[in-house]
């Protein structure tokens, strides 16, 4: 057979097993079959000084144009191969939309942190950074620099759990935060202080182990008109606008005048109930201006500074606002409880 014969019979043999061809595998075997290194178009190149010199031209110039060929219509072939694989594995690999979805139960924060968070935020809002202290506390910042010196009545009113450790205790308020803020940095000071107490007290509203977040605001010039504005902001953002809100004078050793922060029953709107035990109003927080004693005991001069302070429980303020009547309900852990707040 002629030369040129025999590469166009190879062309079209080729042409049609490639056709045919749908597996990569065979494809390659077919591409080092025609073209690769020992491949028999390679071979006609390579054997082309044999050729008698006038045919040389026209037969290497048909292997080349039949090699470049082959060249493309094997990488056309190998694309439609690939795209073929992947749509049969996506086929196979469909999802059934058909099939019953299950249950994922993802895990929620607890009623009681929501709320903290929600109240820290409004704080953070108005510009108080947030500050953390120790829940094992020196009895020195709990007590002796808040003003409550030893034999002071105040310090049975807190139902201290002790430690055995001399100089330390359990906290039993965010108060002491208020001395490390003061001693950590010079005013304007104005700090949040969120975090766990503790008092030896159970009962439908007392809890052993509760939250307080504690607030502390020192510059030149801070007022109780400021400090009545800042608890007037939080309530409002809390129990809503029209929201009656009273000051009721009290006594707390850190704070000089102090007061007692009453908001208008939640639940029978002032008319009086057993939740506000039938006075129409309901205590939520401890307030008052920085006594010059706990200035003075952290090195602030009082005559050039004051301030004022606030605390209040999270828990008390999470029990009014869903109507919670025991405060257990908090701490058991019971899923029917905790998952109504989730909302699922
Ligand atoms: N520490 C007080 C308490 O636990 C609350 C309070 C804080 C009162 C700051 C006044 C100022 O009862």
């Amino acid at each position: 057979m002629e030369l040129q014969d025999r590469l166009k019979a190879l062309k079209e043999e080729y042409r049609k097993l490639i056709e045919e061809a749908n597996d990569l595998q065979i494809l390659q075997k077919l591409k080092a079959e025609i073209i690769g290194k020992k491949g028999e178009i390679t071979k006609v190149l390579k054997s082309l000084k044999e050729v008698p010199p006038e045919k040389r031209k026209e037969i290497g110039k048909l292997a080349n144009e039949i090699k470049e060929f082959f060249e493309e219509f094997i990488k056309a072939k190998e694309q439609e191969i690939k795209e073929k694989l992947l749509e049969e594995e996506l086929k196979k690999s469909k999802v059934d939309i058909t099939l019953p979805p299950y249950w994922i139960q993802s895990g929620t924060s607890h009623v009681v942190r929501r709320t903290l968070k929600e109240i820290t935020d409004i704080f953070a809002y108005m510009g108080f950074k947030i500050e953390e202290g120790p829940e094992v506390e020196k009895e020195e910042y709990n007590f002796d620099m808040l003003n409550i010196p030893k034999d002071h009545p105040a310090r049975d009113m807190q139902d201290t759990f002790f430690i055995n450790k001399e100089g330390y205790v359990l906290r039993t308020h965010t108060s002491p935060v208020q001395i490390r803020a003061m001693l950590k940095r010079k005013p304007p000071i104005a700090i949040v202080a969120p975090g766990r107490v503790y008092r030896k007290d159970a009962d439908p509203t007392h809890s052993p182990m509760f939250h307080q977040i504690e607030g502390l605001f020192v510059d030149e010039n801070a007022t109780f008109k400021h400090l009545k504005g800042i608890l007037k902001t939080f309530l409002e953002a809390v129990f809503g606008k029209n929201i009656p809100i009273r000051l009721r004078p009290s006594y707390f050793p850190f704070t000089e005048p102090s007061v007692e922060v009453d908001i208008g029953c939640t639940v029978c709107k002032g008319e009086g109930c057993r939740v506000c035990k039938g006075t129409g109003w309901l205590e939520i927080l401890g307030a008052g201006m920085v006594d010059p004693n706990v200035f003075e005991a952290v090195g602030i001069d009082s005559e050039k500074y004051s301030g004022f302070a606030f605390g209040l429980g999270i828990e008390r303020i999470t029990m009014l606002k869903y109507q919670i009547p025991d405060i257990r309900l908090l701490f058991t852990n019971d899923l029917r409880f905790n998952t109504q707040f989730t909302g699922f």
